[in-house]
């Protein structure tokens, strides 16, 4: 059968992609936008740590660890504990609005006086930063990220949200002083009416999801940094296997691109979908990228994983990833809150439902990579409130 019409059918898939290439050779991402990114992560270091308290032990670098989980026997990378916002768009959100801070402050004559970034902690700076307005669509933790970093610089931020995002979400955005808007439509659409709503205005930026090479640049940066926290360097006898979340594809874009580049053949790549928005997989095997979304193959992108309710994926990173991911991999909505209710039962480890869909690939990627270290990449779920986690977890 087609594996289009696999998807049709919303089974949970495990598909092995014919177009990746096993001796990664195609890059075509400006690399030299990931040394950038790097660079000047590291020269907002002074500011964030001085801003955000949890940041200071790793000297404002926003990072998470790794930690073992015993019975599944895998390794988890911890994108829930980031500071900051708690999820995989700390990375991203967050260093694109440094992009923007950085572009503005240097058209101003005082610039030049800046020698520790630290100082953008100043009035006379976020009084600067309040003339404009950073614009973005989300399914809630992107709006998240950039709405806490954008509010402590002192920029105005709006967020247009999903009708799937979660409220809790939306009443923290509120909480920072973020404008948001709420959307009958999808993610889709609270992308499009921010863009269209940031065009209005010369001091308004848009950060665009579906089209940004500065968030897939900071996403990619976390790659470079998993190198010194493996515990031992991956070969291609006994692989690095990274199982990873997809919605619009930003995120795990950046990080398989980056892996990638870092452990070429060493490394295997599996990005996992709800099969009711699986817009990447479809978007790559059908060769028509963003130019399909889900609807098309009668799909609802209705799902519990609300950060991944993207019915079609960003207009670039497709073809980016095509020749990079090993198993493209579908999950249902039952299992996903199956293994949120696993994780927190057998170790007291909350993780949001679009954050364990690496899990649901697991024992398929170790049938095949038996001599492989296995690393889920947890994606979100430090922020969400213990009221919702009771929900979560309730037995329904
Ligand atoms: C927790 C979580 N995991 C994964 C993703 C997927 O990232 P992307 O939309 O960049 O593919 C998101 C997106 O918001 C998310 O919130």
């Amino acid at each position: 059968m087609q594996i289009v019409e696999m998807l049709k059918m919303r089974k949970k898939l495990f598909f092995e992609s014919p177009y990746v290439e096993q001796v990664p050779k195609t890059f075509r991402f400006d690399e030299q936008l990931i040394d950038e990114a790097e660079e000047r992560l590291k020269r907002f270091a002074p500011y964030i740590a001085k801003v955000f308290e949890r940041t200071k032990e790793l000297d404002g670098l926003i990072e998470s660890p790794i930690t073992f989980y015993e019975p599944n026997h895998v390794y988890i990378k911890r994108d829930d504990q980031l500071p900051i916002s708690g999820s995989i768009k700390a990375r991203g959100g967050i260093y694109e609005v440094l992009v923007i801070a950085e572009m503005i402050a240097k058209q101003q004559p005082e610039f030049t006086h800046v020698t520790n970034y630290e100082a953008f902690h100043q009035p006379f700076w976020k009084e600067l930063f309040g003339e404009y307005t950073i614009v973005v669509g989300s399914t809630g933790n992107l709006g998240l990220s950039i709405g806490v970093i954008g509010a402590a610089l002192g920029f105005q931020v709006v967020v247009h949200m999903s009708h799937d995002a979660k409220v809790w979400k939306k009443q923290l955005l509120k909480k920072h002083g973020v404008t948001v808007i709420e959307h009958v439509g999808d993610y889709s659409k609270a992308v499009a009416q921010g863009r269209e709503e940031a065009r209005a205005t010369a001091t308004s930026y848009f950060i665009d999801d579906e089209n940004s090479k500065w968030l897939f640049s900071g996403y990619a940066v976390a790659a470079r940094r998993l190198v010194g926290q493996l515990p031992k360097r991956p070969t291609v006898i006994n692989p690095l296997v990274v199982y990873i979340p997809c919605g619009v594809g930003g995120g795990p874009g950046g990080v398989i691109y980056g892996l990638k580049k870092c452990f070429g053949e060493a490394v295997k790549c599996v990005i996992v979908e709800p099969i009711d928005s699986p817009c990447m997989f479809l978007g790559i095997v059908s060769r028509q990228y963003d130019q399909i979304e889900v609807a098309d193959i009668g799909l609802t992108n209705r799902t519990v994983a609300d950060g991944l309710a993207v019915g079609r994926a960003s207009q670039f990173v497709g073809r980016i990833i095509e020749p990079l991911v090993d198993v493209f991999a579908t999950v249902s909505d039952d299992e996903l809150m199956m293994w949120v209710k696993e994780l927190h039962a057998k170790r007291q480890l909350f993780l949001e439902p679009s954050a364990v869909a690496g899990f649901s690939a697991l024992q398929r990627g170790k049938e095949k990579w038996p001599n492989g270290t296995h690393l889920v990449w947890a994606t979100g779920g430090g922020l969400v409130p213990d009221s919702e986690k009771k929900n979560y977890l309730a037995d329904k």
